[in-house]
Order: C-alpha cells, then sequence, then structure tokens
C-alpha cells in the first residue's frame, strides 16, 4: 500500500491529469498544510454538520463513484497510465473507507440497532470481503492486463450497490437508532488524518485521479450510478 500511495503521487504531480487544477503544482505536504489551516479557520455549523460520520461516509461514496465512471471512459490502452492512477487511487480510498466502517460506523450501529437492521452489519460486511478480494486482485494486476479495466467496472459495481444499501438501509436505521454520528465523524476524521487522508480529500496521491473524476461530471453522475446500483 505505501509502494502505490507513493507511485500515485508521483504521478499525480507530473502527468498531464495533475495540471487540471492549479493546486496540483503545489507539493503534497503544502496541500496538506493548507486544507488545514483551510479547516481551522472553517468553524461554520454547516461544516459541522458536514463532518457527521454519515456525510464523510457518503463524501467518500460519490468520490469513489465519480473514479469508476471517469475510469469507464478511458481507453485501457491509450490511457494506461491514467487508468492505473485512478484504480490506485481508488482502491486506496475504498481500503480507508472499508476499515473506518468496519472499527467505528458497523459495531455503532451493531450496538444500538434493532434485530433485522443487525443483519445489515453482516451483510455488508461479507460485501466488504468481496470488494476486497478484488482490490487484492487489481494489487497484482497491471494496467496492461486484459481484464483489469474489467476488474475494476466489476468492483465498481459491486461498490454501487453496496453504497445503495448503505444510504438507503444503514444510514436511515443509524439515524433512527441514534448512533452518535457527530463523534464518530471525529474519529473518522482523525483516523484519516494520521493516515495522510486528512480533511475528506482522501490520499495525498489521489489529486490527479480526483481532478480527473471531478471535472464536469457532478450533474451527470448521481442518476447514473443509483441506476446502476438498482438494476443490481
Ligand atoms: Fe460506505
Ligand atoms: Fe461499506
Amino acid at each position: 500500500m505505501p509502494t502505490a500511495k507513493k507511485r500515485a503521487t508521483k504521478r499525480s504531480s507530473s502527468s498531464k491529469t495533475g495540471s487540471s487544477r492549479g493546486s496540483s503544482t503545489k507539493s503534497s505536504s503544502a496541500r496538506k498544510s493548507s486544507s488545514r489551516s483551510a479547516s481551522k479557520t472553517s468553524g461554520s455549523s454547516s461544516r459541522s454538520r458536514s463532518q457527521d460520520a454519515i456525510s464523510l461516509l457518503t463524501q467518500d461514496h460519490r468520490r469513489v463513484q465519480k473514479m469508476f465512471k471517469q475510469a469507464q471512459k478511458l481507453d485501457r490502452e491509450e490511457d494506461a497510465e491514467e487508468l492505473q492512477q485512478i484504480v490506485q487511487v481508488a482502491c486506496q480510498e475504498l481500503t480507508m473507507h472499508t476499515q473506518l466502517e468496519e472499527e467505528l460506523f458497523y459495531p455503532a450501529l451493531a450496538a444500538a440497532a434493532k434485530e433485522a437492521d443487525q443483519d445489515l452489519v453482516l451483510e455488508a460486511q461479507i460485501e466488504h470481503n468481496s470488494a476486497k478480494q478484488l482490490i487484492a486482485q487489481l494489487e497484482q494486476m497491471s494496467p496492461q492486463d486484459d481484464s483489469y479495466q474489467a476488474t475494476f467496472k466489476v468492483l465498481g459495481e459491486y461498490v454501487n450497490h453496496h453504497i445503495q444499501e448503505e444510504e438507503k438501509q444503514m444510514f436511515p436505521a443509524a439515524k433512527k437508532a441514534k448512533v452518535d454520528v457527530k463523534s464518530i465523524g471525529q474519529e473518522i476524521l482523525q483516523q484519516k488524518e494520521a493516515a495522510g487522508m486528512g480533511d475528506g480529500a482522501g490520499a495525498q496521491g489521489g489529486q490527479g485521479a480526483r481532478s480527473q473524476a471531478d471535472r464536469g461530471m457532478d450533474s451527470e453522475m448521481s442518476d447514473d450510478e443509483e441506476t446502476t446500483a438498482q438494476r443490481r
């Protein structure tokens, strides 16, 4: 994982994808420090609402969904490097996200929810395990492998299905069970910061992939993603 992170960071600062935003010319430490000062100076109530666990996890969902969508548009031969960058960042973000859910959010929901809703946690854990297997496969593959892009697409389909279940069932169940989403949100932020993925911005190496993924895709993403997830 750390090696992949380094590779992704290197690419994001040198590839064409990294130049789509002015911030990409800054070093990762400069980016980090500017994110930190931004979070220090903004203490509005809307900010604190956006930092509860459900909001933070939902922000992660949107970010990886954009990456899956972006990867599908790439040509696996001509855009191999860009594809690899997106795959690496998405896998890194998903690994962190699933770990945070398993360590913080799921146990809190399991402890607070009614018996029927506890099955949701069991199912979600099984879905995480399937996603992790695909992530492990991708980490062993190169973009030159015929099935690299297809494997990432299948991972995206699994993840979209899982996201639907979390957002339509688990998050409402957590609200109903009065899970302390604010304090879990704080723990999520602390763990992300400690892992160098702070301020909701994901991995340091993700700027290039994120710039790609963010480029003009906000409006077109959500409906398609929901449709994909609902089909499953
Ligand atoms: Fe999630
Ligand atoms: Fe999950």
